[in-house]
C-alpha cells in the first residue's frame, strides 16, 4: 500500500468556479422538485378556501355544501386543530385557518381534502359563497393604521446625539416623504408541503418546499399537539425561496399534516399561482417622513427620519425586519446625529415576511433618497455627496453602536468610477440631454453595506454530519438548505478541500431534521458561512482520526500528514484516501463525525437597539445609466457596472450568479413590479404574473460589467470568503436613481423629481409632469 510519494497536482477546489452541483438537472428539467416526487398510494390533494373580506367576524361556513362537492373526503376549519391554531414564527398571532375574525382577502378559512387536486380547488372555490361574515371597517394602508396607531409591535427608536438640537443649526435642511411599494418572491416552485403518516399514525414524515425545516417541524408538532420527535421535515431543494419559504412555508406544512393524521392518508397541498399571491406575504412597502440638516458639501449633520412598514395583519417576522432596516438606514455612511423612528403598521392585508435583504433594503434605500436630494438641492453631483458621506476612520461607528473595521466604500466606489467611465459618461450624457428632448438619459451610482449575522445571536449556529465511507465517498449533510443559491456546492467544496478530494468525491444530501436538529432558517445570507464552518469542523475531525492513523503506518507525526489530490501522504510516503480509509474501517476508527460552529463576538440589545449584531459587511457599489421616454413613462436600464464584494470567494462563478440575479431582482423591485389592493374591497389586484410583471431576459440591461472586489474578509469566516445571498440586491437602488436622473434632466436645474417606487411608467410620467 506504501507508494513514492507523489505530489498531487490538483485543481484547488475551493476557490475555483465549479457549476451548481444540480445545474445539469436544472437545465434540462430534471431536477425534482416535491410535487415531482412519486405520490404514496392513496394520496389525496387539499385545497384552502379563502376569505372573502378583508375584514370581518366569522359566523360560519356552510361545510355541508363543501361535503357535497364530487371528490371531497374531507374539509377542516379551526376547530379540527387538535393543538395550537397557529403558524406564526415569533408571536403567536397567526392562524392556519380563521377562527373568529377575518383579517384579509385571502386568508384561509377552510382546507378541502379530495381525490384529485382540481376537485379539491373546485370545491374550494365556493368560498365566497359559503363563508358567512359580518363584515368590519378594514384598514388598508400602511399609513391609514399609523395614523390610527394601529401596529403589530411596538414602535421601535433609534437615537444617537442630539439629533434635534443640530437639525435645528444645520445650514441647510430638507424634508420629504416618500412611497416605496412591496414585492412578491415570486419563487417558481409554489408553496407546497406533503405530509405523509408513518408507523400507524404515531409519526409524520413531511416534504415541505422551506427554507426553515426545523420551524415547519415545530409548528406542525404545536398544531398536533405532538412532541416534535414524532415528526421530520425533508427538503431536498427549493425552486427558490427568496425570503418567502421562512415563515411563511409553515400554513401549507401544516395544514397538510393535520389533514394527513386526520385522514391516515397521505396528503398534498400544492397551492395555485394566484392563491400563493392571496395567502402569503411578501417584501413590507415602506412610507418615510424625513427632516435631515447638512452643509454646503452635502455632509449630512442631522437625520430624523420615519419608517412605517406594512406589516399586513400579523407579526410574523416584521420586528426583525424592523430592527434590519434601522440596523441599515446609515447604509455605507456615518450619521453623527440620528432619530430613527420605525413603525410596524397593521393593516388588512397579507402578513409581509422576509425577502431577500429582510428590511435592509428599505432601511437603506431611505439615506439614499435623501442623499439625492441633498445633491439636487445644493447642485452637487450625487455621487460626491455620498463619498463624503462615506465612513471614514473616527467616524466609523453605527448608529446602533458596532464599528465598522473594514471601511471599504472609499476604494471600491473608486474602482468601480474608473471601470465604469463614470466622469466621461457623466459628461456625455449631459450632452445627449442637451441635444434630446424626448429621450432623457440618466446615471447614478449607490454603494452598499450590509451587515452579516442574523441580528438574534442565538441563531448563528449551525450542525452538520459528515460521513466517508468505505470507498472513500464522502456524503455530507447540513442544516442549510438549497434553493439555488448553491448552498450544497459550496459546503460540498470546503468539505473536500479538508479531505483533499477532488468535488466528485463529495456530496450533499437532502435537508433532513432527523439527521440535523435545532437548525436556523437558510437566511440573513448566512447559508455557507455557517454551514461551511459546521460542515468544516466535522470534516476536520475525521480527517485527525485519520492523520493519526496515517501517522501511525508512515512513522511521522501526525502534523506532517498532508491531505491533497485524493492522496494521503506523510514522511516520504503516501496512499490513495480510498485505500487509507478501508484500512482504517478495518481497524475500527470512526469514519463519520458531527460538526457545529457558532458565530463568535456577536451581541445584541433588542430593548435598546444596540450591540454588535453583525460579524461582518459586505460592501457593493453600482453605476447604471437609465434610459426614458419623456413621452412614455418607458424606461431601461441600458448598462450596469456592479463591484461586489465577497472575500476571497469560495466560488466566483456562483457568486457572480448570485450578484446578477440580486441585482435584477432589486432593480424589478424598484422599476416595475407593482403590487394593487383595491382601495374598497382589499383584493390584491395584481396576484398574477399576467398583472404582476417580473423582469425578463430582455429586461436585463444590454450591457452588463460585473466584478468581483477579491479583498479577503478581515473576519476568520469559511476560507475568508463573504456571504452573496442577499447584498446585491441593494445594487438595485442605482437602477432607480438613474431614471430618476433622466427625470430630472425634464425639469430646471436642480429639480428633485417626486418619483415613487416601483418606477412605473405611470409613476415616471407623473414625476415628468412635476418638475417640467
Ligand atoms: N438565490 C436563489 N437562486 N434562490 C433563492 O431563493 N434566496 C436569497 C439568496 N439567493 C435565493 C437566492 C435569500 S433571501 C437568501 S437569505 C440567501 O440566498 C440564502 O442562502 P445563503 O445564506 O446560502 O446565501
Ligand atoms: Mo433571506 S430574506 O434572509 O431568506
Amino acid at each position: 500500500m506504501n507508494k513514492p510519494e507523489t505530489l498531487p497536482v490538483a485543481q484547488p477546489v475551493v476557490g475555483t468556479s465549479m457549476p451548481h452541483e444540480s445545474a445539469h438537472l436544472h437545465v434540462s428539467g430534471a431536477a425534482p422538485y416535491i410535487d415531482d416526487l412519486p405520490e404514496p398510494a392513496g394520496t389525496l390533494h387539499a385545497a384552502l378556501g379563502l376569505s372573502p373580506v378583508a375584514h370581518g367576524r366569522l359566523l360560519g361556513v356552510d361545510l355541508d355544501r363543501i361535503r357535497r362537492q364530487p371528490g371531497v373526503v374531507a374539509v377542516l376549519t379551526a376547530a379540527d386543530i387538535a393543538g395550537e391554531n397557529n403558524c406564526g414564527p415569533l408571536l403567536h398571532d397567526d392562524p392556519i385557518l380563521a377562527a373568529e375574525v377575518l383579517s384579509y382577502v385571502g386568508q384561509p378559512v377552510f382546507a378541502v381534502i379530495a381525490t384529485d387536486r382540481e376537485l379539491a380547488r373546485r370545491a374550494a372555490s365556493l368560498a365566497q359563497q359559503v363563508i358567512h361574515a359580518e363584515p368590519l371597517p378594514p384598514v388598508l394602508t400602511a399609513l391609514q393604521a399609523h395614523a390610527a396607531g394601529q401596529y403589530v409591535l411596538p414602535p421601535m427608536h433609534l437615537t444617537r446625539g442630539e439629533p434635534a438640537e443640530q437639525l435645528a443649526a444645520a445650514p441647510h435642511r430638507l424634508q420629504g416623504s416618500w412611497s416605496l411599494g412591496g414585492q412578491e418572491q415570486f419563487y417558481l416552485e409554489g408553496q407546497i408541503s406533503l405530509a405523509v403518516p408513518q408507523e400507524g399514525g404515531e409519526g409524520l414524515l413531511v416534504h415541505c418546499s422551506t427554507q426553515h425545516p426545523s420551524e415547519m417541524l415545530q409548528l406542525v408538532a404545536h398544531a398536533l399537539g405532538w412532541q416534535s420527535h414524532r415528526v421530520a421535515v425533508q427538503c431536498r431543494r427549493m425552486g427558490g425561496g427568496f425570503g418567502g419559504k421562512e415563515s411563511q412555508s409553515a400554513l401549507f406544512a401544516c395544514v397538510a399534516s393535520i389533514a394527513a393524521l386526520r385522514l391516515k392518508k397521505p396528503v398534498k397541498l400544492r397551492v395555485d399561482r394566484d392563491d400563493d399571491f392571496l395567502i402569503t406575504g411578501r417584501r413590507h412597502g415602506f412610507d418615510y417622513r424625513w427632516d435631515v440638516g447638512f452643509d454646503d458639501e452635502g455632509r449630512i449633520l442631522a437625520v430624523d427620519v420615519e419608517l412605517v412598514a406594512n406589516a399586513g395583519h400579523s407579526a410574523d417576522l416584521s420586528a426583525p425586519v424592523m430592527a434590519r432596516a434601522l440596523c441599515h438606514f446609515d447604509n455605507a455612511y456615518w450619521l453623527p446625529h440620528v432619530a430613527m423612528h420605525g413603525y410596524c403598521a397593521r393593516t388588512n392585508t397579507q402578513s409581509n415576511t422576509a425577502f431577500r435583504g429582510f428590511g435592509g433594503p428599505q432601511g437603506a434605500i431611505a439615506i439614499e433618497m435623501i442623499l439625492d436630494g441633498v445633491a439636487r438641492r445644493l447642485g452637487l453631483d450625487g455621487t460626491e455627496v455620498r463619498q463624503r458621506n462615506f465612513y471614514a476612520a473616527g467616524q466609523d461607528t453605527t448608529p446602533y453602536g458596532q464599528r465598522v473595521e473594514e471601511l471599504h466604500a472609499q476604494a471600491l466606489t473608486a474602482q468601480l468610477l474608473a471601470s465604469s467611465r463614470y466622469k466621461q459618461r457623466r459628461a456625455e450624457i449631459v450632452a445627449f440631454n442637451a441635444a434630446s428632448p424626448v429621450l432623457k438619459k440618466g446615471l447614478a451610482f449607490t454603494p452598499v453595506k450590509f451587515g452579516i449575522s442574523f441580528n438574534v445571536a442565538h441563531l448563528n449556529q449551525a450542525g452538520a454530519l459528515v460521513h466517508v465511507y468505505t470507498d472513500g465517498s464522502v456524503l455530507v449533510n447540513h442544516g442549510g438548505t438549497e434553493m439555488g443559491q448553491g448552498l450544497n456546492t459550496k459546503v460540498a467544496q470546503v468539505v473536500a478541500h479538508e479531505l483533499g478530494l477532488p468535488l466528485a468525491a463529495v456530496r450533499c444530501s437532502a435537508t433532513d431534521t432527523s439527521k440535523v436538529a435545532n437548525t436556523s432558517a437558510t437566511a440573513a445570507s448566512t447559508g455557507s458561512d455557517l454551514n461551511g464552518k459546521a460542515a468544516q469542523d466535522a470534516a476536520r475531525k475525521i480527517k485527525a482520526r485519520l492523520a493519526a492513523f496515517a501517522a501511525e503506518r508512515f512513522g511521522c507525526a501526525p502534523e506532517f500528514i498532508a491531505f491533497a489530490g485524493g492522496q494521503v501522504s506523510g514522511g516520504g510516503q503516501s496512499v490513495a484516501f480510498c485505500e487509507l480509509v478501508a484500512a482504517a474501517y478495518l481497524q475500527r476508527i470512526q469514519l463519520w463525525s458531527d460538526g457545529f460552529y457558532a458565530t463568535p463576538g456577536l451581541h445584541w440589545d433588542r430593548a435598546k437597539l444596540q450591540g454588535h449584531p453583525f460579524y461582518y459587511y459586505a460592501w457593493g457599489g453600482a453605476v447604471c445609466e437609465a434610459l426614458v421616454d419623456t413621452l412614455t413613462g418607458e424606461s431601461r436600464i441600458t448598462r450596469a457596472d456592479l463591484l461586489h464584494d465577497v472575500g476571497n470567494s469560495l466560488n466566483p462563478a456562483l457568486d457572480i450568479g448570485q450578484i446578477e440575479g440580486g441585482f435584477i431582482q432589486g432593480m424589478g423591485w424598484l422599476t416595475m413590479e407593482e403590487l394593487v389592493w383595491h382601495p374598497v374591497t382589499g383584493l390584491l389586484t395584481t396576484h398574477a404574473p399576467s398583472t404582476y410583471k417580473i423582469p425578463t431576459a430582455n429586461d436585463c440591461p444590454p450591457e452588463m460589467h460585473v466584478e468581483l472586489f477579491g479583498v479577503a474578509n478581515a473576519s476568520q469566516t469559511i476560507h475568508r470568503s463573504k456571504a452573496v445571498g442577499e447584498p446585491p440586491l441593494l445594487l438595485g437602488f442605482a437602477a432607480l436613481l438613474a431614471i430618476r436622473d433622466a427625470c430630472a434632466a425634464c425639469g430646471a436645474e436642480n429639480s428633485d423629481p417626486p418619483l415613487r417606487a416601483p418606477a412605473t411608467a405611470e409613476a415616471v410620467l407623473s414625476a415628468i409632469e412635476a418638475v417640467q
